[in-house]
């Protein structure tokens, strides 16, 4: 079997750069570990930065997202028993966010890429990738019992996290860059109505907590726990109590409770691995790097290397400009690094990491109330929030 393009995953980075190349008649294929359905059952953020949103339109797969994604232009703080308003709009000289399953996003680019007739490999199993620093790589890989060779010009590894592309770097070639925080995210999903209009981001005593939504009928909340904690242990009416407690009394007596319709736990993790590139093969999003949650970045992080990869394919295929791959790690760094900041920050100064109050509590105090209080502040959470531009390639 021979592709341009091998794309090893298939959640929303091997999704979106396929349906992409796929547009601009350069052929690919993608091999994914899982099943459809079981790709289609992972619940993430719902967050979308406007340069999401235009790429899944230059894709051609927005239609169902411009009809139900619901625009934000801003969102709260809850710090002190004050609620503070990031005015996303007024900060930013008319900018917002879009909010939008993830889930969605990835069904929308799974029915688009059935409908244009492009070849994906679901359950596809021993993917490995060889020969990257040749002019002839190929993917080894199992299907139904079946071994394949499936050789092509380039190599993108959007396998996520724990997938094999990053692995099959040699570690001397890799450097990499991490943090664990020593907690987690409790979330649960209900078919109810949301809280507040907008998303609430809640500093309290007893921990963090925020109040996201899918649409106008469901919600999404979520409340910092113990990295370890099973969500097991949470009965509905126990997450309900600790929510309203960790909320602004306002907002608590807002709440609408019911059962939940999903309930896990996500550790809060960042990651990055230098550089992105590794002869023919490329990284793009969680195979690369990886933000905690708070601010709601993986997707958009993801979505901005695609963008920088399918530029750089163009260049190639259109241009024959073959040292084009060579800039792709640099152009996405340098952004990276600046989400990876802002995703830090969030996490830093917004949950609780000591019983007792400490240098570093009255630190996240200081750092918290100084931002909401200046204009300039908000300003900064508000570019961050609605998505820094993404990095063009250097010119040619
Ligand atoms: N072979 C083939 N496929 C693999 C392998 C492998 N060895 N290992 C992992 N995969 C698949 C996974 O099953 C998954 O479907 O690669 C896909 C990676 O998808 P994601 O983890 O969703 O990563 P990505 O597409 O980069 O999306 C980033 O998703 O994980 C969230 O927070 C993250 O929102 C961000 C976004
Ligand atoms: C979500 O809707 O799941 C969500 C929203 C914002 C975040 C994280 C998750 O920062």
């Amino acid at each position: 079997m021979k592709t341009e393009v091998a794309i090893i995953g298939a959640g929303p980075s091997g999704l979106l750069l396929g349906q992409l190349l796929t547009n601009a008649g350069i052929d690919n294929v993608i091999l994914e570990r899982r099943s459809g359905a079981y790709v289609l059952s992972r619940i993430r953020a719902g967050v979308l930065e406007q340069g999401t949103v235009d790429l899944l339109r230059e894709a051609g797969v927005a239609d169902n997202l411009d009809a139900n994604g619901l625009i934000h232009d801003g969102f709260e703080i809850a710090f002190n028993g004050d609620r503070v308003r990031i005015d996303l709009e007024g900060l930013t000289g008319g900018k917002h966010v879009t909010v939008y399953g993830q889930t969605a996003v990835t069904e929308d680019l799974m029915n688009a890429r059935r409908a244009a007739g492009a070849t994906t490999y679901y359950e596809a199993e021993d993917v490995t990738p060889h020969d990257v620093t040749t002019d002839a790589p190929y993917v080894s890989f199992t299907h139904e019992g079946t071994a394949y060779r499936l050789d092509c010009a380039y190599i993108a590894g959007c396998d996520g996290f724990h997938g094999v592309s990053r692995r099959s770097i040699p570690a001397e070639r890799l450097n990499t860059f991490s943090r664990e925080y020593p907690l987690g995210w409790l979330g649960v999903m209900s078919e109810t109505p949301p809280v507040a209009e907008e998303l609430i981001y809640a500093t309290h005593e007893r921990g963090f907590a925020m109040c996201s939504m899918r649409s106008p009928t469901r919600s999404r909340y979520y409340i910092q726990v113990a990295a370890d904690e099973s969500p097991d242990n949470w009965s509905d009416e126990a997450f309900w109590a600790e929510l309203k407690q960790r909320l602004p009394a306002d907002v608590a007596g807002q709440l609408v409770t019911g059962p939940s319709i999903e309930k896990s736990v996500a550790p809060l993790h960042s990651f990055v691995a230098e550089p992105m590139q590794y002869g023919r093969m490329l990284l793009l999003g969680d195979a690369a790097h990886i933000v905690p949650p708070t601010g709601a970045k993986g997707l958009n992080l993801a979505v901005s290397d695609v963008n920088t990869a399918y530029r750089v394919f163009r260049q190639i295929y259109d241009h024959s400009r073959p040292e084009a791959l060579n800039a792709y790690s640099a152009t996405c760094l340098s952004r990276i690094w600046k989400t990876e900041r802002f995703s830090w920050w969030m996490t830093s100064n917004l949950h609780k990491f000591s019983d007792t109050p400490d240098f570093n509590s009255r630190m996240q105090r200081a750092e918290i109330s100084y931002y909401l209080d200046s204009k300039a502040g908000r300003a900064t959470i508000a570019e961050n929030y609605v998505g820094l531009p993404f990095a063009a390639l250097p010119a040619a």
